[in-house]
């Protein structure tokens, strides 16, 4: 889905062959890498390009994603959905190290659910946390995300299988939370 979305600090746009610097330099960091399951450490600047040369802006809701582009300064960050094996889209999202603790990442994934709700008739989405990672737990549960169970999740960056908290977001929950 060709689409942006525009926040109070930050444009939500599709990614481009030219972001491939900025997301190698912020994704090369162990400290972003090793709470995301599928993104290797090192990363390398040929990463990023693979990665980008597979990007098509024409997929439907649950296979697409938006950069974070904040004025003045570029890409900080990634919001993406991709389909579970149960149907329903799970949402992955990363920032660069410079910018955690100012809101950014609260900002960006609430925009990226209205949007998803908006554009599909989905009744959930899918989400979760490696089980240390409690600033993302704390954004996910603000914006009305439950703990559904747990699994363990292949880590790439570490390497190994890590204990994983399953969580999703009910379209109920996301409407009530709109209108109060
Ligand atoms: C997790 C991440 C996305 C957070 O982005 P961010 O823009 O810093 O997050 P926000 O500032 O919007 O919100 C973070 C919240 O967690 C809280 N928080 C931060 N560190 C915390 C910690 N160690 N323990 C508990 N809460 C914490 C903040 O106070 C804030 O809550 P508040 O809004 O109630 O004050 C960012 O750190 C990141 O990209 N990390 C690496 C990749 C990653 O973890 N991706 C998500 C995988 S599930």
């Amino acid at each position: 889905m060709d689409v942006s979305l525009t926040t109070r600090r930050l444009r939500l746009r599709q990614p481009v062959p030219r972001d491939a610097e900025r997301i190698a330099l912020f994704l090369n960091n162990f400290a972003v890498s090793g709470n995301l399951s599928r993104v290797p450490y090192p990363y390398h600047l040929a990463d990023a390009k693979a990665w980008l040369a597979t990007w098509r802006p024409d997929e439907p809701p649950d296979r697409t994603g938006f950069a974070l582009d904040l004025p003045g300064e570029g890409l900080i960050g990634q919001v993406s959905y991709h389909a579970g094996n149960d149907g329903a889209a799970v949402l992955g999202y990363w920032l660069a190290q410079p910018f955690w603790n100012r809101g950014f990442m609260s900002e960006a994934v609430a925009a990226a659910v209205d949007w998803y709700f908006a554009a599909t008739a989905a009744d959930r989405i899918r989400s979760g946390v490696f089980h240390f990672n409690q600033a993302s737990l704390r954004i996910q549960r603000k914006l009305g995300f439950v703990e559904t169970g747990e699994c363990q999740l292949l880590c790439l960056a570490r390497g190994e299988e890590v204990r994983h908290i399953d969580t999703e977001l009910q379209r109920s929950v996301w409407a009530e939370r709109r209108v109060a």
